[in-house]
């Protein structure tokens, strides 16, 4: 039996990445969406130095706590809400994301649904399909030029997605704990407060991460502040929203539709009343999902990952304090 560390890989690593990992380590593999806690047997987690997993491997305290020799769990998104983060700092256990490569990607999905919605493009291709053309001119849509976008967030993602709608001519206005003087400095957006934000856009953009302070923080109040004529789009993550009052304000039109990338669900089962709202354009959690983009995020995640393991400062470290004690464990390679 092989003596090297053990890694667990819940994800998708092309071959040139996975030769960076299987150099000094071995890979315990387990299918994306399948439990490590149930799928792993106990003697591989007692063993294993590190964990690289999407948002879909849930990282409880349950399966830490089986985990003595764990250095590393290296997320392959910038999002971490799948995992128990104290509880991964109390296990000295340390947590990396992919911040910074995803931004442009995530900024282009958001700005297609603007487009989308505003343009009215999947109704306009049903439209020219089914034959209405023949039958008549299609009925007219709305420029961006003048409309303002609010910004729910104004990180790294945000910022890339008002630099898109300023060259679209639109005004952007952001809600954000802190202020970023640099992007008004820019002349990239305004700062408001957040019911202003809710009140006085046309699209409201969320670019926010999901914690138990911003869970379910999106709901009934903020839907009725929006202008009917308004739409609401999230790239975030579902449940930063009450989908259930977002449900019911698209239902009865007190605002003009929805771009929506996450749900609370995922993947969301098409009985979900979201998918019977014409009003709303959906995709499947694909704002980083370009070749170029997840080709960068994989990058990152082994570099993450293989650095952990090895007694090299990762780059992109979630919980940093903990690493001199994640580094302490044994199992250098
Ligand atoms: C994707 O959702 C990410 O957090 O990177």
């Amino acid at each position: 039996m092989s003596t090297r560390p053990i890694v667990i890989v819940s994800a998708t690593v092309p071959e040139d990445l996975k030769a960076l990992i299987t150099k000094d380590l071995d890979i315990h593999f387990v299918p994306v969406g399948e439990s490590i806690e149930e799928k792993v047997p106990a003697e591989v987690r007692a063993q294993a130095v590190g964990i690289l997993c999407t948002v879909r491997s849930q990282i409880k305290e349950s399966l830490l706590a089986g985990m003595p020799k764990l250095r590393v769990v290296s997320n392959f998104a910038v999002g971490y809400d799948n995992i128990d983060v104290p509880a991964a700092t109390r296990a000295n256990v340390l947590v990396c994301n992919t911040p910074g490569v995803l931004d442009a990607a995530v900024a282009d999905l958001t700005m297609g649904m603007v487009l989308c919605l505003a343009r009215k493009l999947i109704a306009h291709d049903t439209f020219v399909r089914d034959g209405s053309w023949t039958k008549g001119a299609a009925p007219l849509t709305n420029d961006l030029a003048g409309k303002t976008l609010g910004l729910l967030g104004m990180g790294r993602i945000g910022r890339m997605v008002a630099k898109r709608a300023k060259a679209f001519d639109m005004d952007v206005i952001y809600c954000n704990r802190r202020q970023d003087a640099e992007a008004e400095k820019a002349g990239l957006a305004r700062y408001v407060d957040r019911d202003t934000l809710f009140k006085e856009s046309d699209y409201v953009s969320v670019h926010i991460p999901l914690s138990a302070e911003t869970k379910g923080g999106i709901g009934e109040r903020e839907f009725s502040m929006m202008k009917p004529s308004a739409y609401f789009l999230n790239t975030a993550r579902g449940a930063v929203v009450d989908e259930e009052a977002l449900i019911a304000a698209l239902k009865s039109n007190k605002i003009a539709g929805a771009g929506l990338d996450v749900m609370v669900k995922e993947p969301m089962d098409p009985s979900n009343p979201l998918a019977s709202l014409p009003n709303v354009v959906l995709q499947p959690h694909v704002g980083s999902a370009t070749v170029e983009t997840r080709r960068a995020m994989m990058a990152l995640a082994v570099d993450n990952l293989v650095n952990a393991v090895s007694g090299t400062q990762p780059k992109a470290m979630v919980n940093a304090d903990t690493w001199a004690a994640a580094n302490q464990k044994a199992a250098h390679v």
